[in-house]
């Protein structure tokens, strides 16, 4: 998973082009060409050139599009696109820098992380249980806010699974609430035309976990703990909160808890029970992946901004057919050849993102799972306080970010 590079530069943002159009307008077609032939009976493809189109998107995202692929010259095509979110975090890792031996230091970093031999999953899994029973009993006079208490709940398990962190109960939560709505804001300014600064705030608050997360031998500084936690932590909270909305509210199926009986257990074993359950992330990350577009620079001198809309590679109806806004894990059981090549949430080479070995499936499950076991539809409901008729609908929800802001989980059990 990457950073959503989509809010670095938005003051560079191209006007919607007409190949865009053009793809949108496949969408549309697509879908009443469908609505057509399943109501006729007709044979066909409304989309004839869906191929040309998906190659095209990969190009960008390769860098094929400009004719490089050593990292001297992907780095400074991606970095540019980064930009604002490098000032706005005052951070230097792999998706904002232009120098191959920080690109190598931050990957060697995060992969060493990743690759750990002695994760326990089901350490991660009750640390996310009980931060969530923990938020749960918080304040009974108010139904839960999920997006608060989906960011804490990714933050904390984050922050166990990268520093040890001996009591995650007593991280201070003022502090997890300030860094995740600075995060968040910072966000959001790195979007703006006018160019961001950093945020003391997000600064005092990290330096103030500082002695909870001691690394092997020395105190991080916060930029460092800011530089290491954003990939993950980032890309991970919305994706968790949207699949788990689908997977145990909106779209609850009768295979839903034999798919996940065997979790947190089966994570990191391999085996059938493990694939299975992790089909709820791969679904969840294909309707909601963690960067809805990839932005790319042309090369220098007349350097613009290009993109490849991954959200619409993954919900494109002449890729996934009619179903293809529908939550429907099991359309993992046999991907078409298509589908596999438009299916890339971690990326394609050679800037993949270090999490795709099965580390952010896992991650992305145990996280979501943990939420559908405390916040379960036995002992309570959801709805949307901004948008009412998103708890009705169904099929895809909003993820602007002020629309994930609505969701409430009002308990009707406490347990
Ligand atoms: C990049 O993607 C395009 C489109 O899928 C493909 O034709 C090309 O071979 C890829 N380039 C590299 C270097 O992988
Ligand atoms: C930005 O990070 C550098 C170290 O990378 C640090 O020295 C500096 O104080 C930070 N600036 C702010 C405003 O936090
Ligand atoms: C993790 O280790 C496996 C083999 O043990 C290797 O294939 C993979 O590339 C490594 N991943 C990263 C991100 O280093
Ligand atoms: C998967 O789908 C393909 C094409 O639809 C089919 O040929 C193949 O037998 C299927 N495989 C399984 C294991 O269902």
């Amino acid at each position: 998973m990457f950073f959503s590079s989509e809010a670095a530069s938005a003051s560079f943002l191209l006007p919607l082009t007409a190949r865009d159009f053009l793809s949108y307008a496949c969408v549309v077609a697509a879908l009443f060409f469908i609505y057509i032939n399943t109501s006729f009976g007709i044979i066909g493809s409304a989309c004839e050139d869906i191929e040309g189109w998906l190659s095209e998107q990969k190009s960008v995202i390769n860098f094929s599009f400009a004719g490089v692929s050593k990292s001297s010259d992907t780095l400074p095509l991606r970095a540019a696109a980064n930009e604002n979110l490098a000032i706005a975090f005052n951070i230097t890792n792999s998706l904002t820098t232009i120098s191959p031996s920080t690109h190598k230091f931050f990957l060697k970093t995060a992969s060493s992380i990743i690759n750990r031999s002695d994760r326990d999953w089901t350490v991660l899994f009750e640390t996310a249980r009980s931060t969530l029973i923990a938020e749960l009993i918080r304040d009974t006079s108010q139904p839960l806010h999920l997006a608060e208490v989906t960011r804490i709940t990714c933050l904390i398990v984050v922050l166990v699974d990268n520093f040890h962190v001996p009591s995650p109960a007593s991280l201070p939560r003022e502090s997890l609430v300030i860094i995740t709505d600075q995060i968040n804001d910072q966000w959001l300014k790195a979007k703006l035309s006018t160019k961001p600064v950093p945020s003391p705030l997000l600064s005092h608050h990290l330096s103030i976990l500082q002695l909870a997360l001691r690394s092997s031998d020395r105190v991080l500084k916060p930029e460092e703990i800011l530089g290491t936690i954003m990939p993950q932590y980032e890309t991970l909270w919305r994706v968790v909160l949207v699949t788990y909305l689908l997977a145990f509210h909106l779209y609850s199926s009768p295979t839903l808890q034999d798919r996940i009986s065997s979790v947190p257990e089966c994570l990191g074993t391999n085996f059938d029970e493990e694939k299975e359950a992790l089909k709820l992330a791969k679904e969840g990350l294909r309707l909601t992946p963690s960067n809805k577009r990839i932005y790319r620079h042309t090369p220098a001198p007349n350097s613009q901004k290009v993109k490849a809309d991954l959200e619409l590679m993954h919900r494109h109806p002449s890729i996934w057919g009619w179903s293809a806004l529908k939550f429907n894990p099991s359309r993992f059981d046999n991907l078409t050849k298509l589908q596999t090549e438009a299916y890339l949430p971690y990326s394609i080479r050679p800037h993949r993102c270090p999490a795709s070995g099965g580390f952010g499936d896992r991650m992305v499950t145990c996280l979501v799972v943990a939420m559908g076991r405390v916040l379960d539809t036995a002992t309570g409901k959801v709805d949307n306080v901004g948008y009412p008729c998103n708890a009705e609908r169904k099929g895809v929800i909003g993820t602007a970010r002020d629309e994930l802001e609505g969701w409430r989980y009002t308990p009707t059990v406490y347990k």
